[in-house]
């Protein structure tokens, strides 16, 4: 339809479409700059991935506790100590045994293993014993915890009838009291984030490095030392004293999630401060770090049950090492669904 020079209803029409469209995008335009120039954090405006919040897992209360039996309080209470100040009685200066890499359980399950998708314990009284197919076998909750000592703490395993073991899983065991057999409950572990469709990306996970997490964790990611020595004020991030490569945290999943909606300090999930590609990329940056080895030569028995970020091979899929490390992951987890 040709417009010029004609019926005056039309060339009104003209005007006032012309001028809805310009008042419009002004409008539109209008909103999504003027809240954001005054603000200089950009922060506010990341969105959490999943913000449904309801029926999120929660600690039992101290009140709870204070309802047990005395000596049972205390085991708990020993326990809980023990994963928040782990290296006072088990690191390098440990008062109990020396036999940890100076990292507190807390450094990684936050408040103690409370916080939600802060990698919290809300599951595993509900859900172990459970098959793993990293070790191949049914794994007790003993065999966990000392996973975890092995390899994110980078030390040795904790005796199982030891005061300290019996206080963890007491604790553990408390902490798990509410949630049904079997059931993992809304915002326990880690937060499983959506893939890139691209490869994290270690160099721009360096920029974002410098920016918001070196002041704590220090340009070489060796962390900072307390006063005395004896545990971490901002724990290291790699090199000899950080979590070695069987750790959990070295599966670029974990990391990404983990940080997504714990770091920098004082982020949650309910105002998280990075978006999911500057988790990804910071997680690139940070496992590319050298870190001690750990013995893996034992790991993931059956091949085809080694997860889509494990870095090493051998696999039974096509894919790199270097994909399998940095992604894009979904290709890889396509192909592993249509050949189980
Ligand atoms: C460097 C970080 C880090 C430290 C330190 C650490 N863990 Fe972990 N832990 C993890 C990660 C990551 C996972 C989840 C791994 C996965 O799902 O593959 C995990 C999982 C666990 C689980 C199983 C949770 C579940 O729901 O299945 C237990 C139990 C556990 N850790 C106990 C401990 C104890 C006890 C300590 C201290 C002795 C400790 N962890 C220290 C990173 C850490
Ligand atoms: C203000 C200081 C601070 C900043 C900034 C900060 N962190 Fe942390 N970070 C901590 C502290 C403290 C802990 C241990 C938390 C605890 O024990 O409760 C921690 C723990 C961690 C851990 C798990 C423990 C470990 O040592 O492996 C990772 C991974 C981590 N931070 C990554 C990051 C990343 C990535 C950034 C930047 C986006 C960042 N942090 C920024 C203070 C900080």
């Amino acid at each position: 339809m040709k417009l010029s020079g004609k019926h005056p209803f039309f060339r009104d029409l003209t005007y006032v479409v012309g001028l809805s469209v310009c008042l419009l995008s002004l409008l539109l335009v209008g909103w999504r700059v003027i809240p954001a120039v005054p603000t200089p954090p950009i922060v506010a405006l990341i969105m959490p991935p999943d913000s449904n919040f309801t029926n999120l897992w929660t600690a039992p209360t101290e009140a709870q506790l204070k309802r047990l039996p005395t000596n049972q309080q205390s085991l708990i209470r020993y326990g809980r100590d023990l994963i928040a100040h782990t290296a006072n009685y088990l690191g390098p200066k440990g008062s109990v045994m020396r036999m940890s890499n100076g990292m507190n359980c807390q450094n990684c399950h936050l408040n103690a293993g409370t916080q939600p998708w802060g990698n919290n314990y809300g599951a595993v009284q509900a859900t172990y014993p459970k098959f793993r197919e990293r070790s191949g076998t049914v794994e007790n909750q003993v065999k966990r915890v000392n996973d975890c000592f092995q390899r994110s703490l980078n030390g040795r395993p904790l005796d199982s009838t030891s005061r300290e073991m019996r206080g963890i899983l007491a604790y553990i065991k408390w902490l798990g009291s509410d949630v049904p057999p079997k059931q993992i409950p809304r915002g326990a572990g880690l937060f499983k984030l959506k893939g890139l469709s691209r490869p994290a990306n270690s160099d721009k996970g360096l920029t974002l490095y410098t920016q918001k997490c070196q002041v704590c964790h220090q340009a070489n990611g060796e962390g900072v030392l307390a006063e005395g020595g004896k545990s971490y004020t901002y724990p290291p991030l790699w090199g000899t004293h950080s979590y070695n490569q069987g750790a959990g945290l070295f599966r670029l999943s974990n990391l990404a999630g983990y940080v997504r909606y714990n770091m920098p300090l004082g982020a949650t999930y309910e105002a998280p401060q990075l978006t999911d590609e500057e988790a990804w990329d910071l997680a690139a940056y940070i496992n590319s770090q050298p870190r001690p080895a750990g013995d893996i030569s034992r790991d993931w028995p059956n091949l085809a049950g080694k997860p889509f970020d494990h870095p090493f091979g051998p696999y039974t899929d096509p894919f790199s090492e270097q994909q399998h490390k940095y992604g894009p992951f979904k290709p890889i987890k396509d192909w592993k669904e249509a050949h189980k």
